[in-house]
């Protein structure tokens, strides 16, 4: 034992000190009308159970999927039996998903350290990603920069790949935005690829070298860098920012319910313990500060597109209201349009509509703050997969999954270059 620790201690110190699922499944529980997510309701209330919920209950959901410690196993079983309540195992053994994925990223990250290149197939450090986009910058000069936006709350650079054939000019442009939540790591997976699509298919891809030449493209790979950090250090499951709670022991905001629109709304709690806290005031997060100061001094933005997993939704705004947002019919005809380009590769099936009735109310969320401020093209994508491996997506399927979501974001973004306003 202590030889594995002492060895551990070489292979990378990351994984050590992260927090152990041993014993632990993930649940998948049918909800089949209102009458069961009242009785939901009590498990999502009760703390003495310790769950997670990765996908939450909703009106319109059929699915909950929620991480129960394995002291909660029985007295969970038994709820949910005594309730009527259908439910099944997705993941029997959660530590062992999270050990091969380990396994493969330090293996990755030991072949790149002795001179591989970037595996875009892999699951990388904070570091690595910067690099990367560090070295995509130098490798471009014509093409990309990588701008300093600002700094996260435990002081990390907010990086963002400026894609631009204008010189300096000031264009249009389209926010690509990823890994707001850190768990969803599918998430920056699919920006730094999208990153390197974007330099490779430029002068190639006639739609990405004509959407250049109208617009310029910003990336944001690690919008929640201190998350991102802390589930490679601490726990995989970190969904939050890391900042403090004045009067809680509870730490973290959830970043996508931080903007300024209808915030401390439905759909957003006001306990600094819970998973979709708000925060204390709109813009508190200076990760969600720094994007909208951003956006704000620029002044042109047409496009917002935020990549979450998982549940493969492709979503516009509202989250915050059921009402239909003005352009409602627009926007789902373009959404329309870009599932059925990304299931053309290899037949991944996305559900499409406004967020509030596609998944559950939301407030404060980016895209809702985007449409109200201007920016009329404004998704959210849901990655792979739709629960299987839910956050634990394999790394085998980041390719894939980028490679479909490129086709969807394609479709928008020809879109958006073809009606500019
Ligand atoms: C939020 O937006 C409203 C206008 O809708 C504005 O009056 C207010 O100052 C904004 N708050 C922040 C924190 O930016
Ligand atoms: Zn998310």
């Amino acid at each position: 034992m202590r030889w594995i620790l002492f060895f551990g201690a070489f292979i990378g110190p990351s994984i050590c000190g992260r927090e152990k699922f041993f014993g632990d499944q993930v649940f998948r529980i049918n909800v089949r009308n209102e009458d069961e997510i009242n009785k939901l309701t009590q498990l999502v209330n009760s703390e003495n159970f310790m769950l997670n919920f990765f996908k939450h209950p909703s009106t319109f959901g059929r699915t909950v999927d929620v991480l129960v410690p394995a002291v909660s196993l029985q007295p969970v079983k038994s709820f949910l039996k005594s309730q009527d309540l259908e439910y099944s195992v997705t993941i029997d053994d959660l530590q062992a998903l999270l050990d091969d994925e380990d396994e493969e990223m330090q293996q990755n990250e030991g072949k790149e350290r002795s001179g591989d290149d970037f595996n875009y197939g892999a699951y990388h450090s904070l570091e690595a990603i910067y690099r990367e986009m560090d070295s995509m910058a130098t490798d471009y000069p014509d093409l990309v920069s990588r701008v300093k936006i600002g700094y996260s709350f435990e002081n990390r650079p907010l990086y963002v790949l400026k894609f631009s054939t204008g010189a300096g000019e000031r264009r249009p442009a389209i926010w690509l935005n990823a890994g707001i939540h850190s768990r969803e790591w599918i998430s920056q997976a699919t920006g730094i690829w999208t990153a390197r699509k974007i330099v490779s298919d430029h002068k190639k891809d006639p739609a990405i070298t004509s959407i250049l030449e109208k617009m310029d493209i910003f990336l944001l790979p690690v919008a929640n860098p201190d998350g991102y950090v802390y589930t490679q250090t601490k726990n995989r499951f970190w969904r939050k920012t890391r900042s403090q709670n004045l009067g809680s022991r509870c730490i973290g905001t959830d970043p996508n319910r931080n903007w300024n629109a209808s915030f401390a709304g439905e759909g957003a709690s006001d306990n600094p313990c819970s998973e979709v806290y708000h925060g204390p005031h709109a813009n508190s997060e200076v990760e969600v500060k720094s994007v909208v100061d951003f956006i704000q001094k620029h002044g042109d933005f047409k496009c917002f597109i935020d990549l979450h997993s998982y549940s493969q939704l492709l979503m516009y705004p509202y989250g915050y209201t059921v009402n239909m947002v003005p352009d409602a019919e627009e926007l789902d005809t373009v959404a329309r349009h870009a599932a059925k380009a990304l299931a053309s590769l290899s037949g991944t099936k996305y559900q499409v509509g406004p967020t509030c009735t596609t998944v559950y109310p939301a407030s404060g969320s980016s895209i809702d703050w985007a449409y109200d401020n201007g920016i009329k093209y404004a998704f959210t994508f849901e990655l792979r997969d739709t629960g299987h491996y839910g956050f634990l997506l394999p790394a085998n399927q980041i390719i894939p999954t980028a490679e479909e979501t490129w086709l969807g974001l394609k479709t928008i973004m020809e879109h958006v270059r073809d009606h500019l306003y």
